[in-house]
């Protein structure tokens, strides 16, 4: 079955909406695997508008399932992974104006800066991945920079339901998800996804692992974070059994 990484930054977004203690994103992560959350992901941005390093210290120490650590590939949070030892990362671009990550990473441009993170991070014993669009360009990259992970950016798809370009955004996903297994690399798939539109992805050939945050928090807010992880596991049990 797809596998459920749990995205909990909005959790902490909702703490630094008045810099207090609560919510806490350690208590999000306990919640999240109470309802069946197979990974734990949280984003250290380097402008710290919602994780803070307590935070992945804490959740390193005390999280059950593998932790993924999303963030960009600059200098000083390469060097928190490699303290901090998470079992997966996952390299996103990052501008400080986003609203939250707009685009796949644009691994063919910077090819060789790439491939030296992921060296760094693969000799810590580190799993990498690469956050990108699912445009052969960009796949093809990333099996060159050694990525062992590809995960296709879902938001143009996201975006597109609804509308005529549904279909031919999720064809999109379906070839890359292809080009992503043939390259030797595994096929996980994110962004923008929730109830009604996590089934068409979940079923897609070869997926291991989708990863959502936004829609599961909001959720949350409603029906409790382990119920809301429930309900997404369930809607993407329904689709990739
Ligand atoms: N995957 C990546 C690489 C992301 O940056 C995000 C957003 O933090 C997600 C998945 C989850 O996206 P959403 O919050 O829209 O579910």
């Amino acid at each position: 079955m797809v596998k459920l990484g749990v995205n909990i930054d909005h959790v902490a977004t909702l703490r630094q909406a008045r810099r207090a203690a609560e919510p806490d994103p350690v208590w999000a992560a306990v919640e999240s695997q109470l309802g069946g959350a197979d990974l734990i992901t949280v984003h250290l941005r380097e402008d710290r508008r919602h994780i803070q390093d307590r935070d992945v210290f804490l959740l390193a120490k005390t999280v059950q399932v593998p932790l993924n650590l999303e963030m960009a590939a600059v200098a000083d949070i390469v060097n928190i992974a490699v303290q901090l030892q998470p079992a997966m990362v996952t390299l996103v671009p990052e501008r400080r104006v986003e609203v939250t990550t707009e685009g796949g990473l644009d691994v063919a441009r910077q090819a060789r800066q790439l491939a030296g993170v992921v060296r760094r991070l693969r000799r810590c014993g580190i799993r990498t991945s690469a956050f990108i669009d699912a445009q052969p360009k960009q796949i093809a990259a990333a099996a060159k920079a050694g990525f062992e992970i590809c995960e296709l950016h879902t938001g143009p798809y996201a975006t597109a339901c609804g509308t005529p370009r549904e279909a031919a955004e999720l064809e999109l996903l379906r070839i890359g998800g292809e080009a992503v297994l043939n390259f030797g690399m595994q096929f996980n798939a994110g962004h923008g996804l929730n109830l009604p539109n996590v089934g068409a992805v979940a079923g897609l050939p070869h997926l291991s692992e989708l990863h959502i945050g936004h829609s599961i928090v909001s959720r949350a807010v409603f029906t409790g974070m382990a119920a809301a992880v429930r309900e997404m596991k369930q809607a993407i049990a329904a689709a990739s059994a």
